[in-house]
């Protein structure tokens, strides 16, 4: 039958791979795809990266293909016709749309989560449902997709038994902080990381409503909102790989959310991280394990929807103890650029065993030394901003101070252009915190472009503790 054709190659493929001959193709353009193809090349495994689409800096140890990361079809016709052995995938757009499915059709090895488990990313309202099916800590909420009834659960807001609880029956905590502002508006579906508001008074509330509801900013992920319990306290990312059954938490980072130092301005996708975050002390990992990220995974196995991947579990520490703010379903950015520096196993393993389902069998070696992610980004990011801008410097810099990943950057002719608004992610390791930042902003004092403007005080959390 002509039409089985692909698939036995593919199988005689992957038996070459057992020999170190893998093609892999990561997906996505940003910095963290930057620091995953650079993982994966330390791997002996790896015969040949490609990445789709790639970027300026990627495009020095990858093949760089000129397919956009959500076009399914077509990253499946160039897996097939390239003999791919490992997809992974870098953003959450392809997840949702199910391209793990897909791949595993076609006989394919894609690393990441199926469809129906990208959910956990996709809709903030399940998320929310499944984190209260199986007794999740997380915020106290009340979900919409009628604008006349979210307004009218604005006015209300103050009674109790409208907002549906976080830690399970009668949990007054966690009501009393519902019942003020400021509270969150979250759109359902995904926004690129901006659509969460958080509102200090009903009138920001009534605005954020009409904005992601009726005006439909995020289009479709506007069809549904999330009104949530505003938490307080410092927050930490959890990255675990899972593979349907077992999972393996990594070393705990933290990102830099809003654009100017001391958390002033607007949010951005990261200006920033870096690991381990102190925060996370390890009686906290171990009760985060226990009481969030061990459920979840049961939870997805036992509702019918085997979570493989990355887990991504944003954690509000409060007074309360770890609450979840939101899950991804894939790697974060920048908190990617600062762990796999630290990650001395192979990643390709890693991959692998997510992917085929024996986790249990693997152990993850970590190097103890800090490591610190600095943003640069363009002129006026978040908001409106010009690509084109020469960055210099960037030869200057010696391997053995930093690496420098690319995000939104393009190669023409001999230089680096700017062609995005999170531009680079300056990456150094330290004895300790407060060396590893100290090396990281000497290799940025190096670089330059019109317009730079960074955070000065990434890792400064981790210095006060
Ligand atoms: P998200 O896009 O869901 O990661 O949210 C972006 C950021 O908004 C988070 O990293 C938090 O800083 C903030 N945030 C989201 N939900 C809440 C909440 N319930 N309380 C306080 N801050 C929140
Ligand atoms: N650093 C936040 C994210 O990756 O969504």
């Amino acid at each position: 039958m002509p039409g089985r054709h692909p698939l036995i190659i593919t199988e005689v493929m992957s038996a070459v791979t057992l020999v170190g001959e893998m093609n892999i193709l990561v997906i996505g353009s940003g910095g963290r795809e930057h620091a995953l193809v650079w993982k994966i090349a330390q791997s002996p495994r790896v015969k040949k990266i490609f990445c789709a689409p790639g970027n300026g800096g990627i495009a020095d140890i990858a093949e760089c293909v000129d397919i956009k990361a959500d076009d399914v079809p077509a990253l499946l016709k160039f897996a097939q016709t390239n003999h791919i052995d490992l997809t992974v995938v870098g953003p959450e757009v392809p997840l949702v749309l199910g391209l793990v499915d897909v791949f595993a059709q076609a006989g394919l090895k894609a690393f990441g989560p199926a469809k129906a488990a990208a959910r956990l990313e996709g809709s903030k309202a399940f998320a929310k449902e499944f984190m209260i099916r199986h007794n999740i800590p997380t915020a106290a909420y009340g979900s919409f997709d009628d604008i006349a009834q979210a307004t009218a659960f604005l006015d209300k807001f103050r009674v109790p038994s409208d907002a549906r609880c976080s830690a399970g029956k009668g949990d007054t905590a966690s009501m009393d902080g519902w019942r003020q502002f400021p509270l969150v508006v979250k759109a359902d579906g995904l926004a690129a990381g901006k659509g969460v508001v958080i509102c200090q008074t009903k009138a920001e509330a009534l605005d954020a409503l009409k904005s992601i509801m009726a005006d439909r900013v995020f289009k479709d992920a506007g069809k549904r909102v999330v009104i949530e319990e505003f938490l307080k306290g410092e927050e930490a990312s959890i990255l675990a790989v899972a593979d349907g059954n077992n999972f393996i938490i990594l070393e705990s980072s933290q990102d830099h959310k809003r654009i100017f130092d001391n958390d002033q301005g607007p949010n951005t996708g990261g200006m920033g991280a870096y690991s381990p975050a102190p925060v996370v002390t390890p009686a906290l990992m171990k009760q985060i394990s226990e009481t969030v990220i061990k459920p979840s995974i049961e939870g997805m196995r036992k509702d019918g929807t085997p979570f493989k991947g990355i887990l991504y579990a944003g954690i509000m520490v409060t007074a309360q103890g770890p609450k979840v703010l939101e899950f991804n379903t894939r790697f974060g950015d920048p908190e990617t650029q600062a762990v796999l520096p630290r990650l001395k196993s192979d990643i390709v393993e890693m991959m692998l065993a997510s992917v085929e389902g024996r986790l249990d069998g693997l152990q993850l070696e970590w190097d103890p030394r800090s490591c610190v992610c600095v943003v640069l980004a363009a002129g006026g990011y978040p908001g409106d901003y010009v690509g084109g801008k020469i960055i210099r410097g960037l030869k200057d810099v010696a391997p053995g101070n930093g690496v420098v990943f690319h995000a939104g950057t393009k190669k023409q002719g001999d230089q680096i252009l700017t062609a995005g608004g999170r531009v680079l992610g300056v990456v150094a390791l330290g004895a300790g915190i407060a060396q590893a930042i100290e090396q990281a902003y000497k290799v940025v004092s190096a670089l330059s472009f019109e317009g730079m403007q960074y955070r000065r005080d990434i890792g400064r959390k981790a210095l006060e503790r």
